[in-house]
């Protein structure tokens, strides 16, 4: 029989999906203080370029085998990322540091080993491990949270930190109806299988519900000309062709892909739920990146998204039972994530191909654009884009406003909802 995951092995809350559940340590131990006081001041610090860097040219090496919680091991990558960071990046691409003092690198490698992920700016790092509750007592939600350690100290960048939270947060709601209708299918329960999908769509219409709360918090050009650089790694970067040089690690330079939502591991799951496969070929290679990507998330998470690809099918169950409902509410489901995607697409237009445009002296003008996770971006996210939405089973003969029975409650499918109420009324 297929394995379903229980996502609590895979560090998956059933409240938070792959956030953590408790705020994250604020502060390491005495100890560490040195870093922690980089790591307050890193916005008046990027400001001060060469003198901020000579400064950390005297940040004694301290014994990161010191770390003894699981929390100081991941507060302590946040705090090295953020000031590694800073340090290459804050003399701009010009001014870029070719290497990183062995101060900050020989523990940010260390401590990056320890938890499974690369030593380079991630997602889990700047975003799952970065904020704290405004107030304890109320809520998880962006409205409600602080960011722990900033780099540029902009608005923009509470604003990108938060919108991705609030999305793992949507996310970490609706994903149990992920293992519940594989094991619907183990099964062979229609109904739950169908409840699952209705959930899923849910879930994703709120993601993109939230992700469009971007435009609020985050300014363009203050994302494009500030906060963007600090993003970027050292692969496939122009600026650090051959990557960066870890002191007291490697004598020769390492490369790592930048900072990207392309590590959030929401997508990669939905994805692997809703079994949309992405090309790996050389001509369209964005299933490729996509792979790499997942090197930069936290261990369990890739291998729950894995266990969630190799698990029961339920798109082959869909396209298998020749149920209208069942094809329309999958369809719904692979709809919305093309509709997230194509919003997405209208972001990344909006704050870096606009910006880039007006750039007059752009060096990048006439050139492929690369994210900052190092990809030729626009071609890339139309591939994924387009894979998604040619996933839909694409059954023309589903009635397009069918009420089916589910338990007590009646499930209304029509062209953009899906709505359920117990009392049969649906509408
Ligand atoms: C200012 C905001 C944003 C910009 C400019 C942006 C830009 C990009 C770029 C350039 C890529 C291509 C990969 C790379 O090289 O980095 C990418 C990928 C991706 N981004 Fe964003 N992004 C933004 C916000 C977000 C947010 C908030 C999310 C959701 C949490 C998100 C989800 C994704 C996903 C899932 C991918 C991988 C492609 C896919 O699966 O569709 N992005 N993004």
């Amino acid at each position: 029989m297929e394995f379903v995951p229980s996502p609590l092995e895979f560090d998956v809350s059933p409240d938070f999906g792959f956030l953590p559940e408790r705020e994250p340590l604020q502060c390491l131990p005495e100890y560490f203080s040195p870093w922690e006081t980089f790591a307050r001041n890193l916005p008046q610090l990027v400001k001060e370029g060469e003198s901020f860097r000579q400064q950390i040219k005297q940040l004694p090496l301290l014994d990161h085998n010191k770390l003894s919680t699981e929390d100081e091991w991941k507060r302590a990558q946040l705090v090295l990322t953020c000031i590694s960071h800073a340090y290459v990046w804050c003399k701009g691409e010009t001014g870029v540091a070719k290497s990183l003092p062995k101060s900050l690198a020989v523990p940010w490698v260390s401590v990056a080993e320890h938890l499974g992920i690369p030593p380079v700016i991630t997602h889990s790092t700047f975003q799952l491990y970065n904020w704290r509750y405004i107030d304890s007592k109320r809520p998880f939600s962006m409205d409600n949270l602080e960011i722990s350690v900033m780099i540029t100290g902009s608005k923009t960048e509470v604003g990108f930190v938060s919108i991705p939270l609030q999305l793992e947060a949507d996310f970490g709601k609706g994903c149990y109806s992920i293992p519940n209708g594989q094991k619907a299918v183990v099964n062979n329960d229609r109904e739950g299988v169908l409840k699952a999908l209705i959930s899923l769509k849910e879930t994703i219409v709120q993601l993109k519900k939230s992700f469009l709360r971007i435009y609020d918090v985050c300014d363009p050009e203050e994302f494009y000309n500030g906060l963007r650089i600090y993003l970027s790694g050292w692969l496939n970067n122009p600026a650090l062709p051959d990557g960066l040089i870890y002191e007291g690690v490697n004598e020769m330079p390492l490369q790592y892909s930048g900072g990207s939502a392309a590590e959030s591991s929401i997508f990669h799951t939905l994805d692997a739920a809703l079994g949309v496969l992405h090309s790996k070929t050389e001509s369209s290679s964005g299933g490729q990146f996509l792979e790499k990507m997942r090197y930069y998330m936290p261990p369990k998470h890739r291998a729950f998204i894995e266990a969630v690809a190799n698990g029961p099918s339920i798109r082959n169950y869909v396209l298998a039972s020749g149920d209208p409902d069942l094809n329309r509410a999958y369809d719904l489901c692979v709809e919305k994530l093309t509709d997230f995607r194509n919003v997405h697409l209208q972001v990344v237009a909006r704050y870096i191909i606009i910006p880039s445009n007006r750039e007059k002296e752009s060096k990048q003008k006439g050139k492929a654009l690369i994210g900052t996770g190092g990809s030729d971006l626009m071609s890339f996210l139309k591939q994924i884009r387009n894979e998604t939405a040619s996933t839909a089973s694409c059954n023309n003969n589903i009635e397009r406003d069918s009420s089916i029975e589910l338990h007590k409650e009646s499930i209304r499918v029509s062209d953009d909802t899906i709505m359920v109420s117990d009392d049969n009324t649906a509408s």
